[in-house]
């Protein structure tokens, strides 16, 4: 796999595919992290005397209103504060003074292309990876970046498609995200601490962790489908009933691996809280935490372990008390010397939310591409090897 450092920039269109999709409201820029986390790859660009070109998504395009709310003006005055440095933003995805600009650039000029998403509206051009849009894309540089982790993915025309026709790496993003998410080179012991709400959008992922992970400790709204599949009622909690059978073979095939809350914090009916032992969950209960003996047996997993993962909150953690499940684990890890990796998605807002960011070896970037990598899968978006570079 070629890496930004294997070409020479000097003086050459670099074309450089970022994830800007970053939280807006009202034009705001809610978080920043995804701009500041694609630095490192857009300065060694300028570093080394690099036409910077630089091209992302925002949001959905389904609509020309859409157009109106999700155009990356904002975010090129972001990166010009962050870089500081000015970055022309180009209000265009084809067409004369997107390609005028770029060819009258100089070394170390930065350009943003507008949201690569408005070619939606042109019969889903970029995300059905229109091979024409590719191919004039790609007509614009002379080699190609691809450094947008969290769009990896998905196969689309601003990243696999410029790729078929531009010799092409990917940036130090990608590189980190990938060193920091392979399991198969992870110290041990490895635990993976597991939340969210749906066995349905995990089981790809147990499959596969289940293969290569010491113990596996669930939690969240995932637990108690667990938790019935192991005979025991869990009232009114969130059920995934589709996939208790799974729940149910998981349990028996990797009794050895995967550890399940002992305790749960349920409100009923009424609204009131209570923590109980996991078999006396009432019927008009809903667990919505992990209670405080599943955080003390949790502990004594993640003490021994080398390596830990996290995908998934194991609470309800946006409203209080049912966050404390998930602070506790961070407090736990906060102390353990271990290389702590977070997924991206909620896992990532759960844990910057709470104040936990500096807990961790590695938050991702990317939730869907996070979760695709940990299940055991090759990326479309990253350019693993290709007959032309
Ligand atoms: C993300 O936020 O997960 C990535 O930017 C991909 O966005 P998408 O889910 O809209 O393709």
């Amino acid at each position: 796999m070629k890496t930004i450092r294997d070409f020479d920039l000097n003086n050459k269109k670099v074309i450089i595919r970022v994830d800007f999709n970053v939280p807006m409201k009202d034009g705001i820029i809610l978080d920043d992290n995804r701009i500041r986390s694609s630095l490192k790859t857009i300065k060694y660009a300028i570093d080394n005397n690099a036409k910077v070109i630089l091209m992302s998504h925002l949001g959905r395009i389904k609509t020309s209103e859409d157009k109106v709310n999700n155009s990356l003006k904002e975010v090129s005055v972001r990166l010009s504060e962050l870089l500081n440095k000015d970055v022309l933003f180009i209000p265009e995805t084809r067409g004369k003074l997107l390609e005028n600009t770029i060819n009258n650039m100089n070394p170390k000029d930065v350009v943003l292309i507008e949201n690569t998403r408005y070619e939606d509206l042109n019969d889903k051009a970029e995300s059905s990876n229109n091979e024409t849009l590719g191919k004039y894309w790609a007509s614009l540089g002379d080699i190609f970046i691809n450094d947008a982790f969290a769009t990896s993915h998905r196969s689309h025309a601003s990243n696999v498609g410029i790729s078929k026709y531009l010799p092409s790496g990917i940036g130090f993003l990608i590189e980190k995200e990938l060193k920091a998410l392979d399991l198969n080179n992870a110290k041990r012991p490895l635990t993976i601490i597991l939340g969210g709400s749906k066995v349905s959008d995990k089981i790809g992922l147990i499959n596969n962790l289940a293969l290569k992970a010491d113990n596996i400790l669930i939690g969240g709204g995932m637990a108690y489908t667990f938790i019935k599949a192991s005979g025991i009622d869990v009232g009114s909690s969130l059920l995934d009933k589709e996939n208790i059978a799974f729940a149910k073979e998981m349990l028996e095939k990797y009794k050895d691996k995967i550890v399940l809350p002992i305790d749960s914090v349920n409100r009923d009916s009424n609204g009131l809280i209570r923590t109980c032992f996991i078999n006396e969950i009432r019927s008009d209960e809903t667990g919505l935490d992990i209670g405080i003996q599943t955080i003390k047996l949790f502990k004594n997993y993640l003490l021994d372990s080398k390596t830990i993962i996290w995908n998934g909150p194991v609470g309800m953690f946006e409203e209080s008390p049912f966050d404390n499940g998930t602070k506790e684990l961070c407090n736990i890890l906060k102390n353990i010397d271990a290389v702590k990796i977070a997924g991206g998605g909620d896992t990532a807002s759960a844990v910057i939310n709470l104040g936990y960011k500096n807990v961790f070896t590695h938050i991702s970037t990317g939730g869907g591409a996070s979760l695709e990598l940990l299940e055991g899968k090759k990326l479309p978006g990253v350019i693993y090897e290709k007959e032309n570079n």
